[in-house]
């Protein structure tokens, strides 16, 4: 396994690669790997002969009161999980080589990044289609795989390669879960243990929308009702938003008669945590039972 951090370097390596006839896969993180993280390797190792994952903890993607300086961190144990999972090269450049000095072109998106995550973190996602469109130049890769736990990220980030025209195929994974549920993140190792337990209120208001689905419910607003009601009554847990859109375009609606994406986004303490259900189930939330 090879480790690149110069961003000059990873492109030539690339492009050599490609020169030789090599399928690349890209597998973007933050690091502080988990099981969701190895989920997409595994995807990307079956569609590509060469598998890149990168590393960087990206500065633009935080807002100035959010978590960036005490985001997770472990190179070492990430490079051994990254060994062991059949990763080829580890991408993993400091911030001040990805945006020198004098930097200013960013990638931005007028609509779909507009809702959800967008609404309560403003530049969050043109820091991260910036990163990934870096990302995508500097390893060219034929696929690059991203996860349904950040579905908002990973529909703007097929949006940003058809409209830019991005040569490479994105590919979903499904979310990967603790045993009880509970959405594997790298910000769950924030949680105290009370609010580990507490934490699961995100996946109890998805399991409720589900049940009024299955039993006929079609009025989006009775939905984020029931939904709501279940979260109030935890201690720690502030709503940041419930939303039933559609998949395509990420639109509210009212009544559910296409595909849904059922998202929230709630706190817990200080530490903020998403989850989402698709409507009818299609197993990329692998919400259990
Ligand atoms: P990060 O949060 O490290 O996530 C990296 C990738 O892993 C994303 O595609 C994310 O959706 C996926 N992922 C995280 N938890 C998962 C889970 N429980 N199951 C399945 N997939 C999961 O998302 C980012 O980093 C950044 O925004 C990035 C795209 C790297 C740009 O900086």
């Amino acid at each position: 396994m090879n480790i690149i951090t110069s961003p000059e370097d990873m492109q030539k390596t690339a492009l050599a690669l490609r020169r030789a006839g090599k399928r690349i896969g890209l597998v973007p993180t933050m690091g502080f790997l988990h099981e969701g993280h190895l989920s997409l390797i595994k995807l990307a190792r079956r569609q590509a002969n060469v598998v890149v994952l990168s590393i960087f903890v990206n500065p633009t993607q935080f807002g100035p009161n959010e978590d960036f300086s005490r985001y997770p961190r472990d190179f070492e144990r990430d490079a051994a999980l990254c060994k062991a999972a059949g990763v080829d090269i580890i991408f993993n450049p400091v911030p001040e080589a990805m945006y020198p000095a004098g930097y200013s072109v960013h990638v931005e998106e007028n609509a779909l990044s507009k809702g959800l995550c967008g609404a309560s973190r403003p530049g969050h996602f043109r820091g991260v289609l910036t990163v990934v469109a870096k990302l995508f130049n500097l390893t060219l890769p034929d696929v690059a795989v991203f996860g349904q736990k950040d579905a908002q990220q990973a529909r703007l980030i097929q949006q940003m390669a058809r409209d830019l025209n991005f040569p490479v195929t994105i590919v979903l994974a499904p979310i990967i879960r603790e045993a009880d549920g509970l959405a594997k993140s790298s910000r769950n190792t924030y949680l105290s243990p009370a609010e580990r337990r507490e934490a699961l209120c995100l996946q109890q208001a998805l399991k409720t929308a589900r049940r009024l689905y299955r039993e006929g419910e079609r009025d989006g607003q009775q939905i984020i009702t029931a939904m709501k009601s279940g979260i109030e009554q935890i201690h720690s847990a502030r709503v940041d938003y419930i939303a039933i859109v559609d998949r395509d375009k990420l639109q509210r609606v009212q009544r559910i008669e296409a595909p849904i994406l059922v998202a929230l986004a709630v706190q817990i303490g200080k530490t903020h945590l998403i989850d989402n259900l698709t409507l009818p189930e299609d197993g990329l939330s692998n919400l259990p039972e």
